[in-house]
């Protein structure tokens, strides 16, 4: 009943993942992009009724885009496309599986909290407004704390820093610090590979001063590389203004597969 989706399920699985949330669904933009990634795994009856995509990387699955046709739930289908992408995990000997979920989400914690998924992490999500910026004072980095700062999110996924991708984030001038007082807060930038002129930064704060500078940064450059929004993810609370908004915050659930 599980298989591989193919490009032709298309029009029926988009036909149950379009009004998924209050703000709609995004699977449509990303279905090519997942197809081709591979591992976007489908449930069929008689036809498709739910999917779930997932991302295997060094030591950890990342599991995305989990949906059920309406009238499908409570079937356990979400569980068992869920252990069936940790089964293919496990085959490669990837030990942690990860999935991002809305602390509103109430039925998706549930049916992570039933398979053992426990609350790794809380992030926030906010969205800034690029603009013309005059004065900011930042430093671009080439190392990093890995303690102090240990993962980064790159295209709505959350992945360890390690030594290979903190050289190429450094190469490419996508780590900022800013310091001020002997309170520094860092933000790594990262260009979205789904959503066109779409900027993510991973923010580590560390105080109100240095993030401000951090954002005036981030408002600038977005402007001048012709970005049209930037969503910031940290797990701190940032400081209040007018063109920075709270949208949403999420659990990073992990489990330890065994
Ligand atoms: C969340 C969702 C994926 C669950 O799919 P599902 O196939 O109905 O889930 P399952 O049948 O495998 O549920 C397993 C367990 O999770 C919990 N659960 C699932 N839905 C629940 C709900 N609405 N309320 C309370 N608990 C729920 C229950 O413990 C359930 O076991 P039970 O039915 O024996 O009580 C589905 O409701 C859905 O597609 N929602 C919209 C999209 C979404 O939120 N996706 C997840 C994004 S992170």
């Amino acid at each position: 009943m599980i298989r591989t989706a193919k490009e032709s399920d298309k029009k029926s699985v988009l036909k149950f993942c379009k009004n998924t949330f209050s703000w709609g669904d995004y699977i449509e933009q990303v279905w090519d992009y997942w197809l081709s990634e591979n591992h976007l795994f489908l449930y069929e009856k008689e036809f498709p009724v739910g999917i779930c995509h997932a991302f295997y990387s060094n030591d950890q699955i990342w599991i995305e885009g989990i949906r059920i046709e309406p009238s499908f739930r409570r079937k356990k289908i979400a569980s068992e496309l869920v252990k069936h992408a940790e089964f293919v995990g496990k085959e490669m000997e990837i030990s942690q599986s990860y999935m991002l979920i809305d602390t509103e989400n109430t039925s998706s914690l549930s049916m992570a909290n039933s398979l053992d998924y426990e609350i790794f992490q809380t992030w926030n999500f906010y969205s800034l407004v690029p603009k013309h910026v005059e004065n900011y004072n930042i430093e671009f980095e080439n190392s990093l704390d890995l303690k102090l700062y240990p993962n980064y999110v790159r295209s709505w996924r959350w992945f360890p820093i390690d030594e290979n991708a903190l050289s190429k984030l450094s190469q490419q001038n996508n780590i900022i610090k800013s310091k001020i007082n002997d309170e520094e807060s860092v933000a790594i930038l990262t260009a979205s590979e789904h959503f066109d002129n779409t900027m993510i930064v991973t923010l580590f704060s560390g105080s109100s001063n240095s993030t401000l500078q951090i954002i005036s940064f981030l408002q600038n450059y977005a402007f001048e590389k012709n970005y049209e929004r930037i969503q910031i993810l940290t797990k701190e609370i940032l400081p209040v203004l007018d063109s920075l908004e709270h949208r949403l915050s999420f659990h990073l659930m992990r489990k330890i597969l065994v």
